[in-house]
């Protein structure tokens, strides 16, 4: 983005500012949403970038989209919550597993494509849910969507999503989530459950770890939240006033409890992912609930901050569904190894969030799909090395035995 630009959004930001510096110790003090809420105020535009990316590492991108980004939009896709201690360590952790390749096993060709809950992928990668793409873009959701389909796999859309999830749905025929933060109101969770129904939608993801937002300091400190001139496409539809409607959209759910995914199973009718689940108790409740899938994530560092990596979590909560139920993973994936290491850990599919975020910010929807692009070409190099000719094959036995930490 030219200066003159970047100081015009930089200066709405900083009105804002001294707003943030007298109040930041009263906000983080009351629980705060963080992820969800939306400020009215900002005048926010995210990147126009059509293009194809060259990707050398995935980490590269980060520092590239910082400078076409407004400050406060880039800060608020990069950063973790509190201390940023589990958004390092997710990333981090991933170096405390080894692979432990078999060579000579005459692998060359392999195949990436999985299924999971039914639905045929061409590869074990996925988009997780992410709120307001269009701080990222002026296509807002689209870009993904189209990525995600271009290449063969899913997108999860979330409840903050810019687009509404009928407009994201059109651009991806394919298979496709639809993330549930659960409101307090039982009517309005029900319309979301019949939307995402007749949209298409193959599975709903309710998110159990942010029913209360540790604060994210940058945030605060910026007071940014995301923009609502970007738009809210999930709001309520049977509200008519705006301001209740609103009032609904942000009143989370705080005591969220197994009677909540009860009721979003039966109202949804289809498959039910328990996003979030860092328990390996809670991942066998899931399982005798009638849950449908277990989602191994700790929001990339960006709920509760403190939490231990995802990768480290995921062998014990693997060994606690020992089967019954299929695992998703997300939290600091950026390399084919990474994805790897999720696989042989017990999951079936591995979401990678933040490198999708800044591929959509520096090249629209084909930005987007060089990441998954380039995901998927290193993973196919690793199972060439590892000697896996499948994904189905990809297990415990392509690790070095691992030490309790
Ligand atoms: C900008 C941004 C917005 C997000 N919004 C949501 C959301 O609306 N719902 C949700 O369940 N998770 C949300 N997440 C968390 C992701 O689903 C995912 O768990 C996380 O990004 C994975 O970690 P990674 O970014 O290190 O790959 C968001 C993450 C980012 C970066």
């Amino acid at each position: 983005m030219e200066r003159s630009r970047r100081s015009v959004l930089a200066g709405g930001a900083a009105a804002l500012c001294s707003l943030a510096t007298s109040t930041a110790f009263a906000q983080a003090a009351r629980p705060q949403s963080g992820e969800e809420m939306t400020r009215p105020d900002i005048a926010y535009e995210g990147s126009k970038a059509r293009k194809k990316l060259s990707i050398v590492n995935l980490l590269e991108l980060e520092p590239e989209a910082k400078k076409i980004l407004p400050d406060g939009g880039f800060q608020y896709i990069a950063s973790g919550s509190g201390a940023n201690w589990t958004r390092e360590e997710n990333m981090r952790a991933f170096q405390d597993i080894r692979i432990e390749p078999q060579s000579l096993s005459g692998v060359s060709k392999v195949d990436l494509k999985t299924t999971i809950l039914g639905s045929e992928l061409s590869m074990p990668i996925f988009i997780p849910p992410m709120g307001s793409h269009g701080l990222a873009h002026v296509m807002k959701e689209e870009a993904a969507s189209r990525a995600a389909h271009a290449v063969g796999t899913l997108m999860t859309t979330s409840t903050q999503s810019n687009l509404s999830m009928e407009e994201i749905a059109s651009f991806n025929p394919g298979p496709k989530w639809f993330q549930i933060y659960v409101p307090s109101d039982r009517g309005y969770l029900r319309e979301l459950c019949q939307r995402a129904k007749a949209a298409g939608y193959s599975a709903v993801a309710p998110t159990i770890d942010n029913n209360y937002a540790y604060p994210r300091e940058e945030n605060i400190r910026n007071s940014f939240r995301p923009p609502a001139s970007l738009g809210k496409g999930n709001m309520p539809r049977s509200i008519a006033d705006p301001k209740e409607a609103a009032r609904v959209f942000d009143e989370r759910k705080r005591d969220l409890n197994w009677d909540d995914l009860d009721f979003i199973k039966k109202e949804f009718g289809g498959p039910v992912i328990v996003k979030g689940v860092m328990s390996p108790k809670v991942a066998d409740m899931a399982c005798k609930r009638g849950m449908d899938a277990v989602y191994v994530s700790n929001h990339g560092g960006r709920a509760f901050d403190g939490v231990e990596a995802s990768i480290h979590a995921l062998p014990r909560i693997a060994e606690s569904v020992a089967g019954r139920l299929p695992i998703i993973f997300d939290s600091g994936v950026r390399r084919g190894t990474d994805v790897f290491k999720a696989l042989a850990l017990g999951a079936t599919v591995v979401g990678c969030g933040r490198p999708v975020f800044f591929g959509v910010a520096l090249g629209g929807a084909e930005g987007a799909q060089s990441v998954l692009e380039y995901m998927r070409d290193n993973l196919t190099l690793v199972m060439r090395l590892a000697g896996t000719a499948r994904v189905a094959d990809i297990n415990k036995d392509y690790l070095v035995p691992m030490r309790r930490t």
